[in-house]
């Protein structure tokens, strides 16, 4: 009961917030500009304006930034890849006060944390671009070009004090770090912080769910298979919990790629992650055909329980091979997530940690198993005539191993 009221009385704060914006009071511009669209900036004084043609991708802004001084820098900035990432990436237009008292705006693509906002050319084009000082304000004019019909863009500005001309860098202080969000440049609506947008929550989710099911529990899956089946007594075992964790794994995994396809239509205009999504396409393929054969394998046992060998014997090689290239495919695509999303780095050690975990536990597995098999053979060539064993499966690599598929 006391949630609904929270969040009735937190929506009708937003309603009113947002009806109510302080920006729409300020007409001042220079050159006696009029923009369409304002919005309130949640932090650092900000407030932007701005008149947007969506089919020619035309964005003419004003940025203004109020309680300044003479000797700060200010920035506003769209960052095409994400807000996670916020700073790195941004394509930023800023202004400050030289010494000799006239205004510099510049632009300046951001690729580093530790940037002192040199001057560089945007990835998009960009003109009329000026700024005025009066009154403790700074405002910065321009016009972009962003891709025709982009609508919403990632947002982000900044302040800092400059020394010798010279913009420093500027404090970490929590209104300078939650200064993002996303801009819808049609209704007007912004949203902030990387919480606040759905695209980056299912970023998160799309991220999660493949690595554990593409990353952490298809690996599982493999090592069950490889390791268990030596042990005669967990025949056919671990062949039905092989298919039970690959098909979880699928499961788990497919929900992730399928979130990662949505995600995918949605990302801004003219930022295309091609590698990953080549790779997320050639996972769900190989995939969706190795839990086929899973089915097609577990039908042929119900009605045909007698083993083939052949048959097994091609079987064995192709769904070896295909398995260990998805498995290898995938570390590498989740990887190149980790470089999209750029999570706190934390995650990606997680990750590293349990792959390392596993890769161990598979290498002291791998001995133990030729321990067992030459063993048994040894005994087996004791009691019994050599060509008992087992010739054909030479090939496939797994040559000293009994193979039961
Ligand atoms: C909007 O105006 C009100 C009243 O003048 C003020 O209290 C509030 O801080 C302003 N909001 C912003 C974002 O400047
Ligand atoms: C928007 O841009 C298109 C294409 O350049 C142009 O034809 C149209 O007149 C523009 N609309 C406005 C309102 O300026
Ligand atoms: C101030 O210095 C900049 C370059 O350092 C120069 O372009 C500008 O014209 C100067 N302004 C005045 C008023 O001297
Ligand atoms: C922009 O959107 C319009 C209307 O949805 C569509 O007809 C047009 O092809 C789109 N242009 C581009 C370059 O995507």
């Amino acid at each position: 009961m006391l949630r609904l009221v929270l969040v009735f009385s937190l929506l009708f704060t937003l309603c009113l917030s947002s009806s109510a914006q302080n920006c729409s009071t300020y007409t001042s511009f220079s050159n006696n500009l009029a923009f369409s669209s304002c919005n309130d900036l949640p932090f650092l004084n900000s407030f932007l304006y701005w008149n947007y043609n969506s089919s020619s991708g035309s964005l003419q802004i004003a940025y203004r930034h109020t309680g300044v001084t003479t000797s700060s820098w200010v920035a506003w900035a769209i960052n095409p890849n994400d807000l996670q990432t916020a700073m790195i990436g941004a394509q930023a237009l800023v202004a400050f006060q030289l010494s000799n008292g006239s205004m510099r705006a510049y632009t300046s693509p951001i690729s580093s944390y530790t940037t002192n906002l040199p001057e560089g050319n945007l990835q998009y084009s960009v003109s009329d671009l000026t700024a005025t000082y009066a009154n403790g304000e700074i405002v910065i004019y321009a016009t972009l070009s962003l891709p025709i019909n982009t609508t919403t863009v990632n947002q982000v500005w900044q302040d800092g004090l400059v020394s010798n001309d010279s913009p420093g860098q500027h404090s970490t202080a929590n209104s300078n770090t939650n200064s993002k969000g996303t801009l819808n440049l049609l209704s007007g609506q912004s949203a902030t912080g990387s919480g606040g947008s759905s695209i980056a929550r299912n970023r998160n989710i799309h991220g999660v769910l493949c690595a554990i099911g593409w990353g952490i529990l298809m690996p599982i899956g493999v090592i069950i298979a490889r390791y268990m089946k030596v042990f005669k007594s967990a025949d056919p075992a671990w062949f039905y919990l092989h298919v039970t964790c690959q098909t979880s794994a699928y499961i788990i995994g497919l929900t992730g790629w399928a979130i990662g396809l949505k995600l995918g239509s949605q990302s801004t205009p003219g930022v295309q992650y091609t590698g990953h999504r080549t790779i997320g396409i050639l996972l769900f393929i190989l995939g969706t055909l190795q839990k086929d054969l899973h089915f097609a394998y577990v039908f042929a046992l119900l009605i045909r329980p007698k083993k083939d060998h052949k048959f097994r014997f091609y079987w064995t090689i192709y769904h070896h091979s295909v398995g260990y290239l998805v498995i290898l495919l995938a570390i590498i695509n989740i990887f190149k997530g980790f470089d999209i999303l750029n999570p706190e780095k934390k995650w990606k050690n997680v990750y590293i940690g349990v792959i390392a975990i596993l890769a161990i536990k598979a290498v002291c597995l791998e001995a133990f198993t030729w321990y067992v098999v030459l063993k048994r053979r040894k005994s087996e060539t004791a009691e019994k005539p050599p060509q008992g064993m087992n010739g054909a499966n030479g090939a496939n690599g797994h040559g000293a191993r009994p193979t039961y598929v």
